[in-house]
């Protein structure tokens, strides 16, 4: 477990979850949410780009990016637990050279990534408590596009997570799942300069697009 990773983290984010996301990956391919989210940047041109994907876990997205002309991906991860399944991954697709693995909390320590044409965070921001201070940072790290997913605000998906944080109590894990206002998520990106292009609504996750003006 990493110096700064909650208790919690490291388990509910462990070298166990991330052998099943690269089954599932190699099963199925991308989830419908992040198969959207990487739409999105294809739509509108990844060849040489640089992504940036915070929390990016075994690092599915920033694959399909690579893959579709994208030059260059950093992941950046709070849990450590990730890192020998998606190394696996990376070679196996014959782009380790193109990938950049860091450790850290990027609202810590925005430095640890530099600033990229896309920055992903999916599935993210609902495990991270100072919604503002995350989505300000990557924010601040995305030169043309942030696109986000997170969970959407209804009455029954809250009533989950409260339950959720139930046990994890009840289990004394630091870690809670959250669910922050769409608006004030998308507010946040807005506040550093990038304007909504595209939002998405499915059963549990919504997607916020955003772009930089002239970016
Ligand atoms: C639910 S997992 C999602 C992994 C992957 N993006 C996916 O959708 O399969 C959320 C990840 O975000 C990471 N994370 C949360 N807050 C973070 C932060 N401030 N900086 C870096 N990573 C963070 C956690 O360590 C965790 O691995």
């Amino acid at each position: 477990m990493s110096c700064c990773a909650p208790k919690g983290y490291a388990r509910l984010f462990g070298k166990r979850a991330a052998r099943r996301d690269v089954r599932r990956y190699e099963k199925d391919g991308l989830d419908d949410t992040g198969a959207r989210m990487v739409a999105f940047l294809r739509e509108r041109g990844v060849e040489g780009a640089t992504v940036l994907d915070v929390g990016g876990g075994v690092g599915a997205l920033q694959l399909e990016l690579l893959e579709a002309g994208a030059a260059h991906a950093t992941n950046l991860e709070l849990s450590p637990e990730y890192e020998e399944a998606a190394l696996g991954l990376l070679r196996e697709r014959g782009v380790e050279e193109r990938v950049d693995r860091r450790l850290g909390d990027l609202v810590a320590d925005p430095d640890l990534a530099e600033p990229a044409d896309a920055v992903l965070m999916h599935r993210v921001v609902c495990c991270y408590p100072d919604y503002d201070a995350l989505v300000g940072a990557a924010a601040g790290r995305a030169r043309r596009y942030l696109v986000m997913s997170f969970p959407r605000d209804r009455g029954v998906i809250r009533a989950g997570a409260r339950l959720l944080n139930v046990w994890f109590r009840l289990l004394r894990w630091e870690y809670r799942t959250f669910v922050h206002p769409p608006a004030a998520l998308v507010a946040a990106a807005e506040e550093r300069g990038l304007r909504l292009a595209e939002e998405t609504r499915g059963g549990l996750w919504q997607i916020a697009a955003l772009e930089r003006p002239g970016g």
